[in-house]
């Protein structure tokens, strides 16, 4: 049989480190992760009830009404939702879908060929190179720069889009706002330049916001995206907002000049219109589940900032050898160390059952690790003083 050459499907090719801990679970052997980012098995305060409640309107949805860019009603809810906020939304340039990941697949599947690309944030979200290559595009990377004050503490990761090497076939630029995994949030300056950047090398613009709620500004506009001149799609979804991944729900908007908004929104119809994966029920509650967004999102807000506030008890000492290289933003905390990586992240797993990601999984120049500040804060406690207590034994 020949399967296509998208991926290296392969499961023998999957990483050293993803190999042993699947080992480890098989022969019982106990995994604890610090990288767990699921919200609905961390034992947060959710408005389950309330969501139940919102899903129990079966006339709302017990007919079937495909529209390939959502049930009406959904799309009504995002523009009164995001008007609070004082941004504009057209109702009509609005596409629903089951997760931003699918968002993604349309905007790559409409916007390139085989033999064009994207231009994803490194580091970043390792899971944009998978779906760019099964939507037949490439990546290239635009790299995000850490800055560093004059006792070597990172001050922020800047957007420099001037110093990028642009492929010829590029066809989009990624900016995730706050960052995953950094945390990082271009300034209303780098948002201009990236416009600019964008208009010169006539580029759309993707801009992910799953981790708004998780920012320095969420109820303020994150950018005039009219200003820019250029096409913008803004994407956001119920599995980060609403901490709820399994009612499988998200949303983009597009902004930009018509003549380009018909012609995407045209091509995006198709898109959509080939599958219609978002579930009516989902669809139909969203006025409902909007509603829901600032307490769920208050207590991941507040989880996450309770297990920032540990990351930086348990590692701020530590400075000279291992150094913060995140900012406080999104869900994630990294630092940096001189140390292979690969090696550091698999001793560390056989010797004391801890689970961190190695940096090399989003791309990092440095060495680094990746940690999650998303599980109970007491579990999260003990792994991060168990891995401070291991590092400085083994590698500092
Ligand atoms: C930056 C970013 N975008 C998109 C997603 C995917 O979210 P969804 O569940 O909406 O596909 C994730 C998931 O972690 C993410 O980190």
């Amino acid at each position: 049989m020949r399967l296509s050459n998208r991926l290296p499907w392969a499961t023998e090719s999957a990483s050293p480190l993803l190999s042993l801990r699947e080992e480890r679970e098989r022969r019982g052997e106990p995994v604890v992760s610090l990288v767990s980012t699921d919200p609905t098995s961390a034992g947060l305060d959710l408005p389950w009830g309330e969501v139940a409640a919102a899903l129990a309107d079966i006339e709302a949805w017990k007919r079937y009404r495909p529209d390939p860019h959502g049930a009406p009603a959904a799309r009504e809810a995002l523009v009164s939702f995001y008007a609070r906020w004082g941004e504009r939304v057209d109702a009509e340039r609005i596409f629903v879908g089951a997760s931003t990941s699918e968002l993604y697949s349309w905007l790559f599947q409409t916007l390139g060929d085989p033999g064009d690309s994207v231009l994803v944030p490194e580091p970043g979200y390792p899971l944009f190179d998978e779906i760019a290559a099964l939507a037949g595009v490439g990546t290239a990377p635009a790299p995000l720069v850490p800055r560093f004050s004059a006792k070597g503490e990172l001050l922020r990761w800047a957007w420099e889009p001037e110093r990028w090497s642009v492929p010829p076939k590029a066809r989009a630029l990624v900016v995730v706002a706050p960052h995953n995994p950094t945390g990082a949030v271009p300034t209303p300056e780098e948002w201009r330049r990236i416009g600019e950047f964008c208009a010169r090398r006539g580029l759309c613009l993707v801009v992910d916001e799953v981790f708004r709620l998780l920012g320095p500004r969420a109820d303020e506009p994150t950018c005039d995206w009219d200003s820019l001149g250029v096409p913008v799609a803004v994407l956001s979804g119920l599995s980060k907002w609403l901490a709820a991944p399994q009612l499988k729900l998200a949303w983009m908007r597009l902004y930009g000049p018509e003549a380009d908004l018909r012609a995407w929104n045209d091509a995006l119809e198709h898109a959509a219109d080939a599958c219609l994966n978002v579930g009516g029920p989902a669809q139909a509650a969203l006025p409902s589940l909007l509603p829901l967004v600032d307490r769920a999102s208050a207590a991941l807000a507040e989880r996450v900032a309770r297990n920032r506030g540990i990351f930086l008890e348990v590692f701020s000492d530590l400075a000279s050898k291992v150094r913060i290289l995140s900012e406080p933003f999104g869900w994630y905390a990294v630092l940096a160390l001189d140390a292979d990586e690969e090696r550091l992240t698999l001793d560390l797993l056989r010797e004391t059952g801890l689970f961190v990601h190695p940096g090399f999984f989003y791309d990092f120049d440095e060495g680094a690790l990746v940690l999650a500040l998303v599980a109970d804060s007491e579990g999260l406690r003990a792994g991060f003083g168990l891995l401070r207590g291991w590092l400085e034994k083994n590698y500092l």
